[in-house]
Formats: structure tokens, C-alpha cells, sequence
């Protein structure tokens, strides 16, 4: 059974994931729009999938442990971005939020000795090694292309790939 405290900080991880599913949707629509960027459309399309297989994960493991999972209101993300660079810049410093907000709830579960969410926890754990990674490595690449068009087309090529064959994407 799910501590009070530790359910009300599971749904607020629920609306976090929600909300990062979110921004990437909003991110895919305004890739999709700009000339030359359907690979990148695809990647932040299938980002916000795999956003919301972590909220469903979390909605599933409350339900389980006797809680109950809420369905939250969303604010309406940010829309347009000034360049792709900026885009992938707000997406990286998301993933460092996403990351301490879960560093936060392994911290309660280890105080209230709810091993079980501990445990449930530790694939969030992994999974956003692997998303700042992925995200810190195009910030990178995009810094080196800067405003190099041909690297912007090499760019959109291979990001379709970038994280499939790495560790955790896709294994939900
Ligand atoms: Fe589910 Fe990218 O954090």
C-alpha cells in the first residue's frame, strides 16, 4: 500500500510525464511545418509517445498499490521555437527536471522504506540516464553543424535511429 505522501508524489510525476508528452507533441507539430525536418518531426512525435508509456507506467503502479492515479489538466506548452537548436536546448533542460523530480521520489521512497516503489523507481532511474544522454548528444551535434545546411541534412537523416539502438528506448 502506497503511503499518502507517496502517491500524491507519484501523480505529480504522472502530470510531469504528461506534460513532457506534451511539449514534444507541440515540438513534432512545429518540426513538421518547417521545411527539410521530417526526421526530426518523426523523433519528437515518437518522444511523446514514449512520454506517455512513463505516465501510463506510473497511472498502472499507483492503481496497483492500492492508490489511485490522477488524470491531470494540462497547460498548453510552448508552441514555436525560434530554431531547432532551441527546441532541442528546451528539450535537454526538461530531461534534467524530469531527472531530479525522480531523483525526488527515490529520496521519499528510501525515507518511508517503500522498497517496492524504490524498485518500481529504478527503471525511471535508467531511462533518464539514456534521455539526457541522447538529448546532451544532439545539442552537441547541433552546436557543431550551427548554420551548416548540409550537417542539418545529415542531422535530420540520422536522428531517426538516434536512441533506438541505444539502451533503454522502446523497452517499455
Ligand atoms: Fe519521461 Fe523524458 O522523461
Amino acid at each position: 500500500m502506497l503511503s499518502k505522501n507517496m502517491q500524491d508524489a507519484l501523480n505529480k510525476q504522472v502530470l510531469m510525464e504528461a506534460q513532457s508528452s506534451q511539449a514534444y507533441l507541440a515540438m513534432a507539430s512545429w518540426a513538421d511545418i518547417q521545411p527539410g525536418l521530417k526526421g526530426v518531426t518523426k523523433f519528437f512525435y515518437r518522444h511523446s509517445e514514449e512520454e506517455r508509456m512513463h505516465m501510463l507506467k506510473l497511472i498502472s503502479y499507483i492503481n496497483e498499490r492500492g492508490g489511485f492515479a490522477i488524470i491531470p489538466a494540462l497547460a498548453q506548452p510552448t508552441l514555436t521555437f525560434v530554431s531547432l537548436k532551441q527546441a532541442f536546448e528546451e528539450l535537454f533542460k526538461h530531461e534534467v527536471k524530469v531527472s531530479e523530480s525522480i531523483n525526488g521520489l527515490v529520496d521519499i521512497a528510501l525515507t518511508e522504506k517503500d522498497y517496492a516503489t524504490h524498485n518500481f523507481l529504478q527503471w525511471y532511474v535508467n531511462e533518464q540516464i539514456e534521455e539526457e544522454r541522447l538529448a546532451r548528444e544532439c545539442n552537441d551535434k547541433l552546436e557543431l553543424i550551427g548554420e551548416d545546411k548540409s550537417g542539418l541534412y545529415l542531422f535530420d537523416r540520422d536522428i531517426i535511429t538516434m536512441g533506438i539502438e541505444g539502451g533503454g528506448k522502446g523497452k517499455h
